[in-house]
Parts: structure tokens; sequence; C-alpha cells
């Protein structure tokens, strides 16, 4: 047996914010799983499972914590009763996925007993949550034959067009983008309702998307969509919003230099590139409409799984995003700080004053 050796990996640092790390080990499926539950405030952890190749167990741990925190900023200015949880898995899923592999990491999820709801995240799909489910209570985003909600896809893009007619309303006066032109960077799963829903309200789009296929179809249904080559190219040219549906960092310095659009409003997690940029997107008098509010949508539609799914009470949740980016916006003018700082204020606010109740004795 080799003994274990002290490593240079403080989860307690990392972590100090979280209230419980799980580390989860089976050998015999080759499951090496983290699940990071940050915040049980407002109700049970829940977040998606991503199951990916990461470098080394550190880079899969500090990935759960960032992940698991900011899902319970997420669901507390969603306004649900969820706390935030992330959980990873390491290794290539397309070679180490296996039903046991599954079954075996459903059962570590049990045994938290409801702390924390899985979900699927990159890498994971609502096919593998029925697989999960087989060995646990605690599963959400399953498929619709086995009474799950589906894409969560359709109600995110729903309600990041919710944010951005917001966002128009903010800086022309309407809440509509009938007219404007929209850069959408990335039309995949998200991407491509975003332009339909864009499409229907009357704006022009302009679509990037390094897989080509996925340019092609949406230009086979809306022909009027113009295509450029690149993310760069999008930036670059004129656009009154900019919708980043790629991937996290899209809202670095270069970007900025090149933007004229005067809103950045889109459905990818983590946009802003370095901390201090919201302040540079004020300064250059640029609206961003922060991501964890206007994408929300995909997680009040898993989250209404736990009710037994209703399409339409989802979706009357998620068009609630207006008036959530609308409050995000308003509190940002009355406290003199970026939509991002009040974002995250809101959502403070909530997971003290409403999570504080919990601790009230009832029989
Ligand atoms: N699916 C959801 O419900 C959901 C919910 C919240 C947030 N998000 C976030 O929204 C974003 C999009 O999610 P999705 O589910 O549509 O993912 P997806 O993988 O289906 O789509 C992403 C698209 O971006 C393209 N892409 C990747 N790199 C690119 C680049 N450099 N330039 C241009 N295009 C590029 C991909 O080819 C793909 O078509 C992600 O950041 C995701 O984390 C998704």
């Amino acid at each position: 047996m080799s003994g274990a050796t002290s490593a240079d990996v403080d989860v307690f640092g990392l972590g100090a914010e979280h209230e419980q790390v799980v580390f989860c080990n089976d050998p015999a499926t080759g499951l090496k799983a983290i699940v990071a539950i940050h915040s049980t405030a407002l109700g049970p952890a829940l977040g998606g499972t991503r199951f990916y190749p990461y470098a080394s167990t550190n880079d899969a741990l500090v990935d759960a914590l960032n992940l698991s925190r900011g899902m319970s900023y997420k669901a507390a200015l969603a306004g649900l009763d969820l706390g935030g949880g992330k959980a990873v898995i390491i290794g290539d899923p397309t070679r180490l996925k296996s039903e046991s592999l599954l079954r075996a990491y459903g059962r570590f999820v049990q045994s938290l007993n409801g702390r924390y709801f899985t979900a699927c995240d990159v890498g994971t799909y609502s096919e593998d949550m029925d697989h999960i489910a087989r060995e646990c209570d605690f599963v959400t985003g399953r498929t619709v034959a086995h009474g799950g909600a589906g894409d969560s896809s359709v109600l995110t893009a729903y309600g990041v067009f919710q944010g951005m007619r917001a966002a128009a309303e903010q800086v022309w006066g309407e809440p509509t983008l009938a007219g404007r032109t929209v850069g959408v960077a990335g039309v995949g799963k998200v991407g491509r309702h975003l332009v339909r829903h864009l499409i229907e309200d009357g704006a022009s789009v302009v679509v990037t998307d390094v897989h080509a296929p996925s340019v092609e179809s949406v230009r086979a249904a809306y022909p009027q969509v113009v295509a450029v080559a690149s993310t760069d190219e999008l930036v670059a040219s004129e656009l009154d919003v900019y919708a980043p549906c790629a991937l996290g960092g899209a809202i670095s310095d270069e970007v900025l230099e090149v933007l004229s659009a005067k809103i950045v409003c889109g459905a990818a997690n983590n946009q802003l590139a370095h901390p201090g940029i919201e302040k540079q997107l004020e300064e250059r008098g640029i609206l961003y409409a922060p991501d964890y509010c206007v994408n929300s949508g995909g997680l009040i539609q898993v989250a209404d799984e736990l009710e037994g799914f209703s399409f339409e009470r989802a979706q009357q949740r998620a068009t609630g995003i207006f008036d959530t980016t609308r409050r995000v916006f308003a509190l940002a003018r009355a406290d003199g700080v970026p939509p991002a700082i009040a974002a995250d204020r809101l959502a403070e606010r909530r997971m003290r004053e409403v999570g504080r109740l919990r601790g009230f004795y009832l029989r």
C-alpha cells in the first residue's frame, strides 16, 4: 500500500466559503468525482455534473468550487428555493462513461440524502441522468420519457431574450429588439433558439460559430441571418447588441477595444474575462446584463422538474427574468455600481434575508 503524501492543495483554503466538499472514488468503474456544496441557505444545493478530462485533481476541484458558488448566486437571483452545488467527474466522457460508473456516481449522490441535487452539464446528458436516477432520488434534467424537463436550452434562450428586452428598454426606452442588429457568437443549443426569438421580434441577426453545420442549420431556417467567419469579425462589426453564447471569458480587454454594441447580453457563463472589466464596460457606455441573471432559464426549467414538470409554469417563471434584470439595473443606478455588482448584491441579500428564516423553529 502506498501512503498519501502531502500536496499543496488546500481544500479548506480554496473552499473557505463552501459548506461541504465530497470526494467520491470507485476504482472498479474508474469513477473519480467531486461534489461541491457551496450553500444550502435557501434550500438543497442544485447544479449539474460536469464530465471533463481535467489535467489535474486540483483543476477539477477549483472548477467544482467556482461553479458551485455561481449556482448559489444564480438560484438566489432567480427566486428559487435552492442552494448552490456542482459536481465534476474527472475523465474523458467518450472513453470512461458507462452505466456502472453513472450508477456508482448515483449512489454517492444518494448518500448525501438530498443536500445536493444533480443535473446535466458539459459532458452529461438527460440519458445519463436517467441512469443516475436508477440509484438516486436527487436527480433532475432527466429525459421527457422519464418525467424529466428535457433540453434546458429552450428556456435558457427564452430567458436571455427576456433579459435582452430589459436591457433594450434601459438603453433605448422600449423593451424590444426590433430594428436592432444583434450579434450571436455560438449558435449551439441555446444560440439557435435565441436567434429564433430575435428574428420573431424583428431584429437583424449576425451569427458565427466554429462548427460550420450549426451556422448552416440556422441559415437554412432563417435565410435572412448573416454569417461571419469568426468571433473576432463579429465583435468588430456594427452591432447594437452582442450576445456571447459559446464559451466563458468572451468580454476581454481586446474585445472591449473594438466592440460597438451598446448592450452585452448572452447565455455563456462567466463572460467577464477578469475582475474589474465590469467597470470598464460601464466606462465605455456598454450595458452589461449579468450572465447568471439572464441565463437562469435552464436552471428554472430543471428546478421545475422537482415539482413534476410543467413547461407553462417554468416558462412563466423564466418570463420573470425580464423583471429581475430590470431590478438589477435599478439597483445599479441607485447604488452607483455596475450591474454585475448589483446582481451580486441582490443575490446575497436574498440568501441572507430569506436564508435566515430557515433558522425559525417549526414543529
Ligand atoms: N444549455 C443551457 O441550458 C445553458 C444554461 C446556462 C448557461 N449556458 C451556457 O451557454 C453557453 C452555450 O451553451 P449551449 O448549451 O448552447 O452549448 P453548445 O455546446 O450547444 O453551443 C455552443 C456553441 O458555441 C460554439 N463555439 C465554441 N467555441 C466557439 C468560438 N470560439 N467561437 C464561436 N463559436 C464557438 C460551438 O461550436 C457550439 O455550437 C455555454 O457557455 C453554457 O455554459 C447554457
